[in-house]
């Protein structure tokens, strides 16, 4: 089973329109079971932008798109027309095996994210109902800081609490947003995965639009890197080949 996550699309100010669609006409060629967005969907949160997206977005032929919100879509009270434009559900079970939660990590007026003391007891709960599943919790912010990608923003605010709830929840894969960086963190079990920005023209440290493409088969998860109009490739690779700018 195929699940796509997408990311930080910023539809509006930096949105590169024409990289977007190559990606529709891409997704639809995988034929993924979901398409999973990671948040800021928008940039300024508007409805002009919100429109937009949603047209743009009517483009894909998928059965299920959970589309999550970030930041940029909370700015101007846009988590009000968020509900509106992409309603998803917290919960959602993929082919029978695999579960997807997803956390609000966006505040209003605030660009750092929490998850917040009920909600990470809500995420403990709801994965014990799902023993025998492959687990996957879907957050705007990062859970875990992740190279060359600025130390101005902070990762969630309680990510010590998450982190602890998804070791001891046996989570196998969190994805996450926001930083425009694509990286991934195996810790054995637990796989942290960011995607960088799908269709922004804000990079950081790696400098192409990029989307996830997860791959599950009985309980193993394999994550790629797609770059958008480029090659696809493991996404650890990033991580295995990595040097430090200016250095061989
Ligand atoms: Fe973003
Ligand atoms: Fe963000």
């Amino acid at each position: 089973m195929k699940i796509v996550q997408l990311s930080d699309i910023h539809v509006g100010s930096q949105f590169s329109e024409e990289i977007f669609d190559n990606v529709v006409e891409e997704v639809n060629d995988l034929g993924p079971a979901a398409v999973l967005v990671t948040g800021d969907l928008t940039n300024e949160g508007l409805k002009k932008e919100y429109e937009k997206c949603k047209a743009k977005f009517a483009k894909f032929e998928v059965d299920k798109i959970i589309a999550i919100s970030g930041n940029h879509d909370y700015r101007n009270t846009g988590y009000l027309l968020f509900r509106k434009f992409f309603p998803f559900e917290t919960i959602n079970i993929l082919d029978d095996d695999v579960v997807l939660v997803t956390l609000g990590t966006a505040r209003p007026d605030r660009d750092e994210g929490e998850v917040g003391y009920r909600q990470n007891l809500w995420l403990e709960r709801t994965m014990k109902k799902y023993p025998k599943s492959t687990k996957i919790v879907a957050m705007h912010h990062h859970l875990i800081g992740i190279p060359d990608s600025g130390t101005d923003r902070v990762t969630v605010i309680d990510a010590g609490d998450v982190l602890r709830t998804a070791l001891s929840s046996k989570v196998d894969l969190v994805l996450c947003g926001h930083k425009h960086r694509p990286w991934i963190w195996d810790f054995g079990n637990l796989s942290i995965v960011n995607a960088g920005t799908t269709s922004s023209e804000r990079m950081r440290g790696f400098f192409e639009n990029t989307y996830n493409v997860i791959n599950i088969e009985k309980n193993k998860i394999r994550v790629d890197l797609k770059i958008v109009g480029g090659k696809r490739f493991p996404l650890k690779d990033l991580v295995t080949n990595y040097t430090r700018f200016g250095e061989e």
